[in-house]
């Protein structure tokens, strides 16, 4: 096991490119289920919790290759339908496997995901949609089943908006008979990106990007060709949140303000100034570092990935900034981690206080999550003192070097055996 070593308060300056997008990659592995040939893609970020998918689509019978950015998974041979635990366990995009082998195989026995440490995450909208679509649904021992010779359209209602529930039915119904509406679906870019990409296989997918998406099921779809995987939008704010708290001035050279508008407002409010410069985001500190209140929602809201980096902004801010966390209630494992830095946060229900102080302290923390784990590298970095995080595998789910990153931008940080 490995820990950061970060030497707080240097500014951090200079030109960085953002990584892949994570939580766009997953599904659209998940997607090359469907299409029984060879999928390829770039850009494609070296994550944990790629390889973890890499590994799965492995023991369904997927020939994968990964290296350098690129990715090659070949489904022709694909002939198991069972997700086993030990996998599961560790990453619960897992579950995004659901509706793809049941669509192909007329059947799949995945691992219930477990709970985790942002909240409780049950699939009940997962199931709800794939019992209208026709499947049989059994639990048992810890694994749901489906059963589903055939899978028909429907009309599926979301009770709430469900980011990997949307993505999952989608894959569910694209070959599906019939047409298939889904109401109140999810609207983030990563599930916009899912759609685009299986259209361009020759799905059939109207209302791309809105909250209902109407799919008229097709017989076959044809593999993923180089698709380029799109920037990771969280891994863009964590990064521009590293210029502001330092005082620094960070150059993005492939984002863009799309996508990001809820958390490009929230960081102007505070007092950053953002400008586009040449194709990129340029993000840079005023001096002055106000108090903001917010609230995490579904897309187009404030992303709910974002509200631990932002609470470590918040530490040191001027004021007081209250954060409502609508998504995860129970979000807030980073507040106990950034309180032993000095930080004066108090949680009230599902909403955290936060008084600003006029600087964190260096002290030994613990990561619990991935995006709690960002935070705390963000606040050793802004931290006066030395900063030790221990368990930072949370952090290498979800960000490809990020403290490399950092590093090359003028953070002292390094890895050390725990
Ligand atoms: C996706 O998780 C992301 N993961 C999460 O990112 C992100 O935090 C989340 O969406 C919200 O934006 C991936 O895309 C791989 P949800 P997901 O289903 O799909 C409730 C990260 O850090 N719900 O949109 O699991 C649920 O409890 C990760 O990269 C049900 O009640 O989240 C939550 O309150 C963390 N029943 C709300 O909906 C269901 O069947 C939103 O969850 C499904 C969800």
């Amino acid at each position: 096991m490995e820990k950061i070593i970060v030497e707080g308060g240097n500014k951090l300056e200079g030109e960085l490119v953002v990584s892949g997008a994570k939580n766009a990659v997953l599904p659209l592995m998940a997607a090359s289920i469907l299409s029984g040939g060879v999928n390829s893609f770039t850009n494609v970020p070296d994550l944990a919790d790629v390889r973890t998918m890499c590994k799965m689509l492995e023991i369904l019978g997927a020939r994968v290759e990964f290296e350098d950015g690129s990715l090659e998974i070949d489904t022709t041979d694909l002939n198991k339908w069972v997700a086993p635990y030990d996998l599961v366990k560790t990453m619960r995009a897992s579950v995004l496997v659901l509706g793809p082998l049941t669509a192909r195989f007329g059947r799949a026995r995945v691992s219930l995901p477990g709970g985790c440490a942002i909240g409780e995450r049950p699939i009940d909208q997962h199931l709800k949609g794939l019992q209208i679509l026709g499947s049989e649904i059994e639990i048992e021992e810890g694994y749901v089943e489906t059963v589903a010779p055939k899978l028909q359209g429907g009309v599926i209602p979301f009770d709430v908006s469900t980011v990997t529930g949307t993505e999952n039915l989608i894959l569910s119904s694209v070959l599906a008979e019939g047409e298939t509406i889904l109401l109140n679906a999810a609207c983030e870019p990563e599930v916009t990106e899912l759609g685009l990409v299986l259209n361009e296989m020759g799905a059939d997918i109207q209302g791309i990007g809105t909250d209902i998406i109407t799919i008229n099921g097709v017989s076959e779809l044809s593999p993923i060709k180089d698709h380029e995987v799109m920037p990771d939008r969280i891994e863009a704010g964590t990064l521009m949140i590293a210029a502001v708290l330092t005082g620094g001035d960070i150059f993005l050279t492939n984002c863009r303000f799309e996508n990001m508008g809820a958390l490009i407002g929230k960081l102007l409010e505070a007092g950053a100034e953002i400008t586009r410069e040449n194709g990129g985001i340029r993000i840079k500190s005023t001096g002055e570092l106000k108090s903001i209140d917010f609230t995490t929602l579904p897309y187009p809201g404030f992303p709910t990935d974002m509200q631990a980096q932002m609470m470590t902004l918040m530490s040191i801010a001027d004021g007081l900034s209250i954060i409502t966390e609508t998504i995860f209630p129970q979000r807030f494992l980073h507040a106990g981690e950034l309180r032993r830095m000095g930080a004066d946060i108090k949680l009230v229900g599902n909403s955290a206080v936060v008084r600003g102080v006029r600087h964190v302290s260096g002290a030994p923390i613990m990561a619990s999550d991935l995006r709690a784990s960002a935070s705390l590298v963000l606040a050793g970095v802004a931290a006066e003192g030395k900063t030790e995080i221990s368990r930072i595998y949370h952090l290498d789910r979800g960000y490809e070097k990020l403290d490399r990153k950092l590093e090359t931008v003028g953070a002292r940080i390094w890895r050390e055996k725990e």
